[in-house]
């Protein structure tokens, strides 16, 4: 286990590479796509085995609906059979299952099963696993203001105010946010939240990505100084 003090209470991972990883092997994009579920799938009991609290993932975004019709449908299908076959080991593993995102556009049968998962699994304590599905940082904050309009507050809105509309008002920031494959954006991802997230990428593909890369990156952000806009401490 890694020093728990300067453990992420947040670790936030945005899955990138999976195309990529098909693409070398000559394999259709969608069967990277389950080689990173795989990955996933064993990345959850990892973090939990860190004891990191709350594990989100960037699944799919608000801008994911552009790529093809068949690569849409062919990700709902993996969303659909994971919670179909994989919520009942979550819970036995003590893991809470939520989703992050705009709830327009996804299948109804899909918003269905997600909201039995998510009361299926809602006393679990030791992980959050946070799936980001139909996500966008400027969505929920645009939802946040129109709900907070429609509230009608009295007086000057604070940040609070504001955070309090968010999907997932309890959950902390993201302490650390890792993105994988090479590309150095944060695409949308926590975008209000990761105001002072420390941030880790790294070359390897998704469906690559191990428990040994896991622990650079938690090393990694151990050894920082997180200081808030404030000074060093000495
Ligand atoms: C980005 O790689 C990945 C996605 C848009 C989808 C991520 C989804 C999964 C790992 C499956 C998750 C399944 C569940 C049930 C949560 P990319 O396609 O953009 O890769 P590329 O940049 O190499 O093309």
């Amino acid at each position: 286990m890694t020093d728990t003090k300067k453990l992420p209470a947040h670790l936030a991972i945005i899955l990138d590479g999976n195309g990529r990883w098909a693409k070398r092997r000559n394999l259709p994009r969608l069967m990277g796509h389950r080689a990173g579920l795989r990955k996933l799938e064993d990345m959850v009991r990892l973090v939990k085995r860190e004891g990191i609290r709350y594990f989100s993932v960037y699944a799919f975004s608000t801008e994911n609906w552009n790529r093809p019709a068949m690569e849409v449908a062919g990700l709902m299908s993996l969303f659909r059979y994971y919670i179909r076959k994989k919520v009942d080991e979550l819970k036995k593993e003590n893991v809470r299952i939520r989703f992050c995102g705009r709830k327009d556009r996804l299948p109804e049968d899909l918003l269905e099963q997600m909201k039995w998962a998510e009361d299926y699994t809602a006393d679990q304590t030791a992980l959050d696993f946070i799936l980001c599905i139909n996500y966008g940082g400027r969505a929920e904050i645009i939802d946040a203001v129109n709900k907070l309009i429609a509230s009608k507050p009295e007086g000057p809105v604070t940040e609070e105010d504001l955070r309090k509309n968010f999907y997932l008002p309890d959950v902390p920031d993201p302490d650390l946010i890792i993105r994988t494959s090479g590309e150095l954006r944060l695409s949308n991802f926590w975008l209000w939240e990761s105001a002072y997230s420390e941030y880790y990428f790294t070359k390897i593909h998704w469906p690559d990505f191990d428990e040994a890369e896991l622990k650079k990156a938690l090393e990694d952000y151990a050894s920082r100084d997180r200081r808030y806009g404030g000074l060093k401490n000495k």
